[in-house]
């Protein structure tokens, strides 16, 4: 999880800089809804193109593709301390969490908590099981910013059968406290889900000491990897008791016997993966993975820490609301602010951005600012310099 680049090496970071392209012509704050594409990924998917356009299935696939995949999988491994076979590639969290839903037995243990801010996808997921049997039981926010780590403990019971938890909430950015969580539910039984597409890659995590059973998370956002390839963690000792009900021939020991008799699902995590994966995704995201790797999660949180908490400076400046935690060690990758005049006024605000190239994004009357580790004050300055202008 270490990174190669010792923090306080701005140079080494901001030599990154060049690495993006769209910095270049545009203020790019939004890692949190999509990395931006990369050199490296981008030469990584043309390699892709050239393979394609030469070769046949065969050795794309096996001398190619699957050893591409592969290097995925032991990469993002490395970013959250697991082991390659613990880890399986999937299209998207949604994919992942209901094939995670289908291993539980709800007529054994109905109850699944999870909470009012947690990513609707998580909802819909869980809700889709209420017709086997599964009860929601939500945490509700004090403040709709934050989800205290006792108010999920006290709901978890011998009922339980999972534990959602957002790791960083995607709306406020509020670092989940995880210990608490995985020791009450492993007391009473219960496996913790965990979501944790807004921590990878930007908020260190290591998953072995931390006891998680169950992790999803994509490329697309912190990772820099692109779209249509995700990541399912499975803790060691439960890949044998987790049978998906999603499945398919990628998922099986041995998918190319073409043995319709049985279904003999993998011994390792890959028992999630189903059909034919998003192959040119392998390459841009094992590009994406490399630079996050390379640059190492604790100088990447290091350096976000500093830029979220000039976004604060900025927006207290301006008198915006800050609807994130203020506190560095309970706040993740980005910062959301209150725009005066509700959602209609904070989307026109967006869009009047997006035309002097300041990209950010919008949830409800808020905007969010989301800055990673090549982005530097010069951004921050340039977004808040625009913003003025516009409130
Ligand atoms: C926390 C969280 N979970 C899940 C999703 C949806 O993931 P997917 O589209 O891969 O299903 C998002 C998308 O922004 C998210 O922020």
């Amino acid at each position: 999880m270490g990174g190669a680049l010792p923090w306080g090496d701005m140079s080494g970071l901001s030599s990154y800089r060049d690495q993006f392209p769209v910095l270049a012509e545009r203020t790019y704050l939004i890692s949190a809804s999509l990395g931006p594409l990369s050199r490296r990924s981008r030469r990584l998917a043309e390699e892709h193109l050239d393979l394609w356009q030469r070769l046949g299935p065969e050795e794309l696939w096996f001398d190619h593709g699957l050893p591409r995949l592969q290097l995925c999988r032991e990469s993002f491994a490395r970013l959250i301390g697991a082991d390659a076979a613990e880890v399986a590639i999937v299209p998207s969290v949604s994919v992942a969490m209901s094939s995670i839903s289908t291993c539980l037995d709800f007529q054994a243990r109905p109850k699944v908590v999870l909470s009012e801010m947690d990513f609707p996808t998580n909802h819909y997921v869980w809700r889709a099981q209420e017709k086997a049997g599964a009860k929601l039981d939500v945490v509700a926010s004090p403040d709709k910013i934050r989800i205290e780590a006792d108010d999920v403990v006290a709901r978890i019971d011998e009922q339980t059968a999972a534990v959602n938890v957002n790791r960083v909430l995607f709306e406020s950015s509020w670092i989940m406290d995880l210990p608490p969580i995985v020791a009450a539910a492993h007391a009473h039984g219960s496996v913790v889900v965990v979501d944790d597409f807004h921590g990878s890659g930007i908020v260190p995590l290591n998953v072995h000491e931390t006891g998680v059973d169950l992790l999803v998370s994509g490329a697309l956002k912190w990772l820099c990897g692109g779209q249509g390839l995700a990541f399912l963690y499975c803790r060691r000792d439960l890949i044998g008791e987790m049978e998906p009900r999603v499945v398919g021939w990628f998922g099986t020991q041995d998918p190319f016997d073409f043995d319709r008799t049985q279904l003999r699902l993998r011994n390792d995590a890959r028992r999630f993966e189903t059909g034919t994966y998003t192959l040119p995704q392998a390459w841009t995201a094992a590009g994406g993975l490399e630079i996050i790797l390379e640059v190492g999660v604790d100088a990447i949180r290091a350096r976000n820490q500093e830029l979220t908490r000039r976004v604060i400076a900025e927006a207290d400046g301006l008198g915006l609301e800050v609807l994130s935690p203020r506190a560095d060690e309970r706040r993740g990758g980005l910062v959301r602010l209150r725009i005066p005049g509700g959602r209609t006024r904070a989307e026109k605000v967006l869009h009047q951005l997006f035309e002097k190239d300041v990209v950010l994004d919008s949830r409800a009357d808020t905007l969010r600012i989301s800055p990673h580790f090549f982005n530097d004050e010069g951004d921050v300055e340039r977004c808040f310099a625009e913003l003025k202008q516009l409130l």
